[in-house]
């Protein structure tokens, strides 16, 4: 792309086209918290994640049908903002903007760095971002294609992550464990999920909680896969170990009856594919 000085005029037409037409969609996006935007901080938050490259990405994955337009914002977090988009044939997608400004390097690059499949990375805030929204699309791939129940990964450009929305029609995200009743079966379904992750997808959560597991309809649908690894990565097993503690954590505080932690975690270790050696 050229330098901004370097651009003729007509470019420079077309481009404030694109950036108001962009700008527009955010604004729709963003017309249920307006109340939150009247807050500095809020406001500030909001212009980090709309940053001009943002905007295009955004225009340039709705161009090619990924969505038709934003309906409204689903989560702000520290690292990313999750909205509702709605495709062309009605269908809702949930698309995850991961922030710039506020990426976390030290703590990112821990669940990049060893992992074989991104050797190459870039180290600048926005690369950092890019390599997430990539490495989230790409885990998702995988465990989807392995049969685990996670939202379908759509497409990807720069740090914005397109997937299956996991709610309802009317853009009501689904509850999250945590907000539900859960039963012994919601335990095992989810540790077998941990389990086909394992063996059949070669990959750690590396962040699994009852934060980042949906109950849809009856079933356990794992999700926010970003800090996932694959199985070679040196800190694997570490991680398996403390999505482990933290599942049964939180099915132990709530009453259910859980397995040894060493016992689940051999278990699984010991089912590793010999193709991910
Ligand atoms: N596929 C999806 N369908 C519906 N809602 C989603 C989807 N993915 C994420 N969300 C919503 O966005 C929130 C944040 O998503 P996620 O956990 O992937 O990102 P995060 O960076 O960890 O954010 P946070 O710091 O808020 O946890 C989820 O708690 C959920 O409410
Ligand atoms: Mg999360």
């Amino acid at each position: 792309m050229k330098h901004l000085r370097e651009r003729n005029d007509e470019e420079g037409v077309q481009d404030s086209k694109v950036i108001q037409a962009v700008q527009r969609m955010a604004e729709i996006a963003d017309k249920r918290d307006r109340v939150l935007l009247n807050n500095e901080e809020e406001r500030k938050v909001f212009e980090e994640v709309f940053d001009r490259k943002t905007l295009f990405v955004l225009y340039s994955l709705m161009n090619k049908g990924a969505f038709s337009y934003l309906n409204g914002v689903v989560s702000s977090g520290k690292e990313s903002r999750v909205y509702w988009g709605v495709k062309n044939s009605g269908e809702n997608v949930a698309v995850k903007v991961y922030l710039v400004a506020s990426s976390d390097f030290k703590r990112r690059l821990r669940y990049v760095e060893g992992d074989p499949r991104f050797k190459k990375i870039r180290r600048d805030s926005r690369g950092m971002a890019e390599t997430w929204a990539r490495k989230e699309f790409t885990n998702l791939k995988q465990a989807y294609d392995a049969g685990v129940r996670v939202p379908k990964p759509e497409s990807f450009e720069g740090n914005v992550l397109v997937m299956e929305f996991i709610g309802d029609s009317n853009g009501l995200r689904a509850p999250l464990l945590l907000e539900t009743e859960v039963k012994k079966k919601d335990y095992l379904e989810i540790m077998k999920s941990v389990k086909t992750l394992y063996s059949m997808a070669g990959l750690v959560h590396a962040d699994l909680s009852e934060y980042n597991v949906f109950k849809y309809q009856g079933k356990n649908i794992l999700f926010d896969f970003g800090s996932a690894v694959s199985v070679n990565h040196p800190s694997s097993e570490e991680f398996l170990k403390r999505d482990i503690q933290n599942i049964n954590n939180f099915f132990q505080k709530r009453s259910v009856r859980v397995f040894e932690e060493q016992k689940i975690l051999s278990h699984i270790i010991k089912n590793k594919g010999k193709w991910f050696e």
